[in-house]
This record gives structure tokens, sequence and C-alpha cells, in this order.
């Protein structure tokens, strides 16, 4: 029995997807923790590609797949996943998605204060994806939310919205100078919704502590990345929820216990979408070939990704900000045929030279890199599967990365297929 948590290690769409598609064939159960509809995860199963927001990445391989109650979930999203799915020849019965009765519900007010807000910040905005994530984890915390246990509860729901509505309405209009809304089209909306995913909803945490019982398998999903998480990232340009391992157990309702090892995924470059500090960022035509060669947009909003070095500084902190046991390095492929490559060490800043990764925004503003160059390698890797096989110049890129995480590289991914991956480790052996 094995219990896995599976995070990103730097801002976001590191190939988290295709790695829990891969390893979900050696698990019962993939779960869900945390964010919402703001992520966008992608799976490559015979040269067709699946991108899902809400929906486990071990829906392909017909596990059992949760969504915690560190969810905020879009309930028409969901719907339109789950109709999208069917389509292609994967209809998802009850018993495979199960949906946490306290995962808390994105409603139409909190898409509209998202936009709202990012507008009204004009240049200083955070560049969210918009779909309403800070607004309904903000709704959670000051107590005045919608959690699926409530919106099919028909009499509860109606009041709660009421009351909730003045409060946001007058918030729209007053301070977003933006529109209004009525309760009666949302009841209608949302009494469809909550009619479609009943069979759905029920106690996650009590049904997967029996699956840890009985000797199942699970496998821990996160989603966004470790400088995105609310506490540990570059705040405030970060989402609204912790990305780190240690949610895995807050968001899924498991204790620490269960959780036997944690899998960092990191992309071979570093790239982020949105605004905010990017220390490696590259804005020259290495980064722009970098940007074109990895297909670098964002799975969600179709935006441009920022790209840039991998920054061993940022990997360091987040190894141990999630107790890593060990790394999967992505898209090493699309750094086939650089002349030579760079990795950041360390930073300089006020002419001193820091190991850790600084929290303040000023500090990290002024931030120097200070780089190792390392030769690169002419030759294809997407067709490679052994380590061994590697190009010499791949494999020391790779075993300095080992060194300066202080962490084993347990799988190397070369293309967004399934099968385009080496694998060193299997983390369920
Ligand atoms: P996630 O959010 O962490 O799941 O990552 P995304 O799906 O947003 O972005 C990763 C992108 O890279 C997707 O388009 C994947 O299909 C693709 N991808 C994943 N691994 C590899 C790889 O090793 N090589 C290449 N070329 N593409 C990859
Ligand atoms: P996956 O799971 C990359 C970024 C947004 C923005 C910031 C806040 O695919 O890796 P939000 O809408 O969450 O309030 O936006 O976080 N962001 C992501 N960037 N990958 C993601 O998810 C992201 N989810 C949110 O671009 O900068
Ligand atoms: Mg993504």
């Amino acid at each position: 029995m094995s219990n896995i948590v599976i995070i990103g290690t730097q801002w976001g769409d590191e190939g988290k997807g295709k790695i829990v598609d891969l390893l979900a064939e050696y698990a019962e159960n993939v779960v869900r923790f945390q964010g919402g509809n703001n992520a966008g995860h992608t799976m490559v199963v015979n040269n067709r590609q699946f991108i899902s927001h809400l929906v486990p990445s071990g829906i392909l391989q017909g596990k059992t797949c949760f969504i915690g109650n560190g969810l905020v979930v879009d309930p028409a999203v969901l719907i339109e996943e789950l109709d999208d799915l069917e389509k292609q020849g994967f209809p998802i019965p009850p018993d495979k998605l199960k949906i946490s009765e306290q995962a808390h519900v994105i409603m139409p007010y909190h898409r509209r204060i998202d936009h709202a807000r990012e507008i009204k910040k004009g240049k200083n905005k955070i560049g969210t994806t918009g779909r309403g994530i800070g607004p309904c984890y903000e709704d959670k915390a000051t107590r005045r939310g919608i959690r699926f246990v409530d919106l099919i509860d028909p009499e509860f729901f109606k009041d709660r919205l009421s009351t909730i509505l003045e409060e946001k309405n007058f918030y729209l209009t007053q301070y977003l100078q933006s529109e209004s809304f009525e309760p009666q089209p949302i009841l209608d909306e949302y009494t469809q919704y909550a009619d479609r995913l009943a069979p759905y909803i029920t106690n996650v945490s009590a049904v997967i502590n029996r699956c840890i019982k009985s000797g199942q398998n699970i496998l821990f999903e996160g989603a966004q990345g470790t400088y995105l998480d609310i506490d540990h990232g570059t705040y405030p340009y970060v989402t609204s929820s912790n990305t780190v391992a240690g949610n895995a157990c807050c968001g899924a309702g498991v204790g620490p216990t269960a959780i036997d090892s944690v899998v960092g995924i990191v992309k071979a470059y570093t790239t982020r979408v949105g605004e905010g500090p990017f220390p490696t960022e590259l804005s020259d035509e290495t980064g722009d070939a970098i940007q074109k060669k990895g297909a670098e947009f964002g799975a969600t909003t179709g935006r441009k990704r920022r790209c840039g070095w991998l920054d061993a500084v940022m990997l360091r902190n987040a190894m141990r900000l999630n107790g890593v046991s060990g790394t999967v390095i992505t898209k090493l492929d699309v750094l086939d045929g650089q002349e030579s490559l760079k990795i950041c060490t360390g930073y300089e800043a006020d002419g001193q030279r820091l190991d850790e990764f600084p929290v303040s925004l000023k500090v990290l503003a002024d931030c120097l890199p200070q780089y190792e160059a390392l030769p690169g390698w002419a030759e294809s890797t997407s067709g490679i599967r052994r380590f061994e096989d590697l190009p010499f110049n791949a494999q020391r890129y790779l075993e300095r990365i080992e060194e300066l995480t202080e962490t084993p590289i347990y799988i190397v991914s070369v293309g967004p297929g399934r099968e385009e991956t080496i694998i060193r480790k299997n983390p369920f052996d």
C-alpha cells in the first residue's frame, strides 16, 4: 500500500496532468485536494489530448476519482467536463467520481467580482484566470460560502443566497461599478446543477479513509505550483489556496500519517502565466524559442506563458516546503538543440549572495540570478526510454539538478505522450 502526493514545484503547468495520468495506473484512486478550474491539466493518450480542469487526471485510467473538500468547484464547468468525457467515450457514473459535500461552490458573483477587481486594479492586477477562485475562497474564510451540502438543500440554499446577494450586490455596484444579480435566475440555474450532481456528492473523507484501510493506493493530485501557494508563494501574485503537499491532508480529509511519499514535478526550465516576479525570466529570443518549442500557452486561458532558465534556488526551497521524496523532470525534449543551458544557483541582492528564495517583493525585484552554464545537446531526446541512452550532456544537466536539489530524479519526461517517459524509479514500488 502506498499513498503519494504529486505537486508542482514552480509556478504551475509543470506537467502534473501527464504524470498523474501515467502513475494512476498503479493506484486505485486519484484525489484533487485544492484549487478549482483555474487548473488545466493535460493528458495525451494514443495521440489524443485531454485537458481537465476539475476531474482528476486518473479518469482516463478508469480509476475512482475524488474532488476533495479543499476545492472550489464551478458546477457548470464540472458538468461540461463530464459531458465532454462521455462524448469522447468515457462516461463517468457516480461510482467513478465523488464530490465532497464540503467543497465550496463557485457562484456567478464570484466570477464577476474576480473580473471587476482585476479591471479596477489596472496595472497592479494579479493576472488571475478570472474563474472566481479567489472570491470563492474568500467567502469560505469569511464563512459566507455555499458548500455542495448547502446547494442540495433547496430551502437553505434559497435563504442563504438572498442574504449573501444583499452584500455582494452592494459591493459589485457601489465599489466595483459592476452589475448586480437577481436571486431567481441563479436559483433556477443552480437547482439544475444540484439535481445533476447530487448522485456524486458524498462524504469524501470517509470514503478515502475506507480505501486506505482496505489497502488501496491513493494518488493525491496537486494543482498550481509551490510559488502560487497562498502562504509560501510570491504573495500577492499567487492563487488563493495552499498548493504545497501538506494541504493534501487538509483538502482531502486524511491524516498526515496516511502519506507515504511526495513527488515534485519540475519543468526542465521555468514558466509562469499571469503577473508577478520571475527572476530567471528570459525576455529575449531564447525565451521566445523555448515558448514556441514548448508550446507554452496556458491550458486554461490560452495566455502565452513567460519562460526562463531553471531556478535551483526556487527548487531547493520547494523540496523543503513539500518534503519531496523524488522529482519528475518534464519537457527535457524542449531543451534539445540548445547550444548551452543555464541554471540559477543563487541570487545577488545589494552586493550580497542569497541562498534562500526571498520573501519581500522588493528584494525579489532587485535580485540578480547567479548562473552556472552547462553545455547543451544537439540530439532529439523524445524517442529515448532509458536514462543511459540520453545524450551525455542531457545526463549531466539532470545529474546537476539532482545535486542542486539534493533529491533523486525518479522520472524524466521527454514528450507529452504517456509513453514518452523514462522511469528510473516507480514511486509506487
Ligand atoms: P499541468 O498543469 O502541470 O498539468 O501542466 P499543463 O498541462 O498545463 O502544461 C504542460 C504541457 O506540457 C501540456 O501541454 C503537456 O501535454 C505538455 N507536456 C507534458 N510533459 C511534456 C514533455 O515531457 N515534453 C513536452 N514536449 N511536452 C510535455
Ligand atoms: P495548473 O494546475 C499556472 C495563476 C494565474 C494567476 C494566479 C492567480 O494548471 O498548474 P487564480 O485564478 O488562481 O486566482 O489566479 O495563479 N494560476 C496558474 N498558473 N497553472 C495553474 O494551474 C494556475 N492556476 C492559477 O495565472 O497568476
Ligand atoms: Mg496547467
